[in-house]
């Protein structure tokens, strides 16, 4: 059966329909457009379908919304067999409701494949039609007229979207596969155009200018440009002519964009960032302020009820720092012990007694030091009736980290001693190499000296020569501790 070139969605669709009705199996007919001259290749074994009398009527026979949706773009694909495949689907369809669902299905395979194509060019033909202005002055209204080569039959299919985009005005858009016209607001299709000769206008110029606005050499690949703009469509583009000396000029352009470019934040996003600053150091003080005035006992009750973190279900209690409150030297070890969490006191059992000892040594007063841990419950594992102490994990520390922060607003102590890596975590950030790190110091974001050394509880698993080295190196770090506090204030 012989389908026109212009709308043919309405003749393939009342011919299928019939067909189907009629239960003429797809080997038995023949389809083609009028433009199509191919010779019947098959037509000895197939039948012209009769003509029909009057229209089928649509709801006759059904399909999925979906096919209708493959056959719209479908019937624009240049393929001359696209209307045997989906007359082929059509028929399947009709006993097997999920066809086009069968990802293993070469003819649907195929068939989306066409439509894809369709979409493919439609999206060209919209982004590449260039208007030339065909206007007579003295006489009508500014008139246009583009020439574009499709790869398919999509001048129907894209017609609509020049009509909205440029209802305003009267232009022609002519192509080999049909030519679509917009005249006082009225659109209309016709068949057969030849190449016409188009004047060069201005308005070639004025793509060239845009364009050349639009391009950023700077982003240049050229491969992905030639395939998102295939050379075929580039004869019919007036800016294409710019394109082999652009993509000649971009590097040094781009290397030139780069001398200029601005190296400052614009001052706008400078004055933002030191407002934020202020504003956040504004609220630091006065929260420090705040807890200050409240003091370290009010501190100490406010803990004893706290739940920042799951460690407080099974301790036995808070265990928080001790010490007076202006004591000049604070050391920070991890967190309490079984000991210290029955006792509710920091560094009670066998570690604060090394601890207790190489103070002594160093000339450090306990009671004149500030002690606590960076963590303030004990963290342990059931194993029969002992409690076996697990390490805090760094959100456990970074939760805790609020408390120690606040005990340093009010004591400000002038030196503080990590001991071990999480106090080291807790307080610098920073919570490896402890190693190499002992014996130095580091400051904090005010200016507080850290002195960095080892967890007394680590020396106590250490034996023979390791643990008398590490008890050394400990006791010349407190020393180094002292020295640091009694040191004159640097700038
Ligand atoms: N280990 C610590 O880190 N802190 C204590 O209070 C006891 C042991």
């Amino acid at each position: 059966m012989t389908l026109p070139l212009m709308g043919f969605e309405k003749a393939f669709r009342e011919k299928a329909r019939l067909a189907v009705l009629e239960q003429l199996p797809p080997d038995q007919l023949l389809w083609r457009s009028d433009s199509e001259t191919e010779a019947d290749l098959f037509g000895h074994n197939r039948r012209d379908l009769r003509k029909s009398k009057g229209s089928v009527p649509e709801d006759s026979i059904s399909v999925p919304k979906a096919y209708i949706e493959l056959m719209k773009a479908v019937l624009c694909h240049s393929d001359p067999e696209r209307f045997h495949l989906l007359y082929h689907a059509l028929w399947r369809l009709q006993a097997e409701r999920h066809l086009l669902q069968d990802r293993s299905s070469r003819l649907i395979s195929r068939l989306q494949n066409m439509a894809k194509s369709v979409r493919r060019d439609c999206h060209k033909m919209t982004a590449f039609v260039r208007f030339r202005e065909i206007s007579n002055a003295q006489t009508g209204p500014r008139a246009f007229h583009a020439w574009f080569e499709p790869d398919h039959w999509i001048i129907e299919r894209a017609g609509p979207f020049f009509a909205n985009r440029f209802g305003d005005m009267d232009w022609i858009i002519e192509t080999p596969k049909g030519c679509a016209q917009l005249h006082d607001g009225a659109l209309s299709f016709s068949k057969d155009v030849p190449q016409p000769h188009v004047p060069e206008d201005e308005t070639g110029e004025l793509w060239n200018t845009y364009y050349l606005n639009i391009f950023n050499p700077a982003r240049l690949k050229v491969k992905a440009m030639q395939s998102e703009m295939p050379k075929k469509y580039w004869r019919n583009m007036p800016e294409t002519a710019l394109i082999p000396e652009m993509i000649a000029t971009a590097q040094s352009r781009s290397e030139a964009m780069q001398r200029e470019a601005a190296t400052q934040p614009p001052f706008r996003a400078e004055r933002l960032r030191s407002m934020m600053q202020q504003r956040e150091e504004l609220e630091n003080a006065k929260a420090n302020q705040q807890i200050a005035a409240g003091g370290l006992d009010d501190l100490k009750l406010r803990a004893s009820g706290c739940t920042r973190c799951p460690l407080h279900c099974n301790a036995t209690q808070t265990v928080f720092g001790e010490g007076p409150a202006d004591a000049e030297l604070m050391l920070v070890g991890e967190q309490p012990g079984d000991r210290e969490d029955l006792a509710g006191r920091p560094f009670v059992g066998p570690a604060g007694q090394l601890l207790d000892r190489l103070m002594q040594e160093a000339g450090i007063d306990r009671e004149r030091a500030y002690l606590t841990n960076a963590v303030k419950h004990f963290k342990f594992e059931p194993r029969g009736k002992r409690r076996i102490h697990k390490n805090p994990s760094k959100a456990e520390i970074t939760h805790c980290k609020w408390w120690l922060e606040a005990e340093r607003a009010v004591i400000r102590p002038k030196a503080i001693v990590a001991l071990g890596g999480s106090a080291a975590l807790a307080l610098t950030g920073r919570g490896d190499g402890i190693l190499k790190r002992r014996g130095t110091v580091e400051r904090l974001p005010d200016g507080t000296p850290v002195l960095i050394t080892f967890h007394p509880s680590a020396i106590l698993r250490m034996t023979g020569a390791a643990s008398q080295t590490a008890q050394q190196d400990m006791l010349s770090d407190l020393r180094s501790a002292l020295r640091v506090l009694t040191a004159p204030a640097s700038a």
